[in-house]
């Protein structure tokens, strides 16, 4: 039977990863997938992650299984991390949030969640968007549509085309934004762009959808929470889909939560036993190490200041980095401005490179980089530099 199978087209970031390793050259440059590299080019445990498996290795006295939703206090922690403590949608009860493997296990169970108890048919994304977001929502049975997000020329998030999309969006349909970091533009709204975003959601009736991968990686914790606070209005509705692999640096441990903002706590109550029901058919419970180690960091003062100290200093080498490979290429290309590169907040920036010139970094320079021209900061280092931008200054003279 198995041989009428087609063959899969590779994932389009996760892909490139496997190429990238069998590349015999040894100055290869991955600037691929999403994951924060040091100078040297690891990408490493926190001290803080350390510390806290220390203390789980002595303290943890059993591998039973999580509730289904997952470890409640990390659950707990998440909202207060997000929102504030003092936050309405947190001390009313009427936010509840299940952790989940990862963000995209978030996106998922919101996908489900969303086609089995809302019947909602459509799900917009942002032109363009994390090529597994409409992968992700349409193996929940969604269908996807986009709105213009980009603008190709200022390299920055075009606002009205953004506003006007949203104006003519039918009332009930969910709406995807990533919260911070736009993945794989790097270009966020401003605090007045995103209220006018918020209002238009609302004023149309759309239910937003979140995604918030990044939080601590564009100017820091409070500021990239933003958005988030701007959309959970009084009584507004909404869901958050989040990961701790960026900020914990917990990948592979695949830590994420989902968060649902409902109009009431019975209504919250209600909405977890759906969420559960979604969970326990899918993967019945979460493992439990990541989100340990979460919830023992975000409980301990001093933890807490270790892990958000490692975050900021994270942020700074991307944005050094940034700073550098601005420098750089204007070095190299005066006559072209990359400031855009310099502007732009978290993990990625679109370079404005074609898929042809993407191909021709890594057949001839054997620089990896995303077909849509999306670049990974963070693999950028001051040894790799000078050969990147050489190679990038080269393609795009050409
Ligand atoms: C990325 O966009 O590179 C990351 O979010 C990792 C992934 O799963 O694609």
């Amino acid at each position: 039977m198995f041989e009428t199978i087609e063959a899969a087209a590779p994932d389009a970031i996760l892909g490139l990863m496997e190429v990238f390793r069998g590349d015999a050259n040894p100055n290869k440059i991955n600037l691929t997938v999403g994951v924060f590299k040091d100078e040297s080019g690891l990408t490493p445990v926190l001290e803080s992650v350390k510390e806290a498996e220390r203390r789980l290795l002595e303290s943890e006295t059993s591998k039973s299984y999580l509730p289904i939703g997952g470890l409640t206090d990390f659950n707990r922690q998440t909202q207060q991390l997000y929102f504030g403590a003092d936050h309405e949608a947190v001390t009313s009860g009427r936010a509840v949030t299940v952790q989940t493997p990862g963000g995209t296990g978030a996106l998922r169970v919101a996908a489900d969640f969303l086609k089995q108890n809302l019947g909602s048919g459509t799900i917009w994304c942002s032109t363009p968007t994390w090529p597994n977001h409409p992968k992700v929502f349409k193996a929940g049975g969604i269908e996807v549509k986009n709105y213009p997000y980009f603008n190709a020329d200022s390299h920055g998030v075009d606002v009205d085309a953004m506003l006007e999309a949203i104006r003519k969006m039918p009332a009930g349909n969910v709406i995807c934004l990533h919260a911070c970091c736009h993945n794989p533009t790097g270009a966020d709204p401003s605090v007045d762009q995103w209220k006018q975003i918020a209002d238009a959601v609302y004023e149309r009736g759309l239910l937003p959808l979140l995604d918030f991968a990044y939080l601590g990686f564009g100017d820091g914790i409070q500021q990239d929470a933003t958005a988030l606070l701007e959309f959970a209005r009084p009584d507004a509705e909404l869901l958050v889909a989040s990961s701790y692999s960026k900020n914990f640096g917990l990948y592979s441990e695949r830590v994420g939560a989902l968060t649902v903002v409902t109009s009431g706590s019975d209504v919250a109550k209600t909405a977890e036993s759906q969420l559960k029901t979604t969970i326990r058919t899918n993967y019945s419970n979460p493992p439990q190490h990541g989100a340990a180690i979460v919830s023992t960091i975000l409980n301990d003062a001093d933890l807490t200041a270790q892990w958000d100290a490692e975050l900021a200093a994270m942020r700074d080498r991307i944005n050094g980095m940034r700073k550098l490979f601005t420098q750089k290429m204007s070095e190299r290309l005066p006559d072209r401005d990359f400031s855009f590169i310099e502007q732009q907040r978290g993990m990625f920036s679109y370079s404005g490179l074609t898929p042809e010139q993407v191909d021709r970094l890594r057949e001839e320079h054997s620089i990896y980089i995303v077909r849509d021209g999306r670049i990974n900061v963070a693999g950028i280092s001051q040894g790799n530099v000078d050969a990147l931008t050489s190679a990038v200054a080269t393609v795009l003279a050409e």
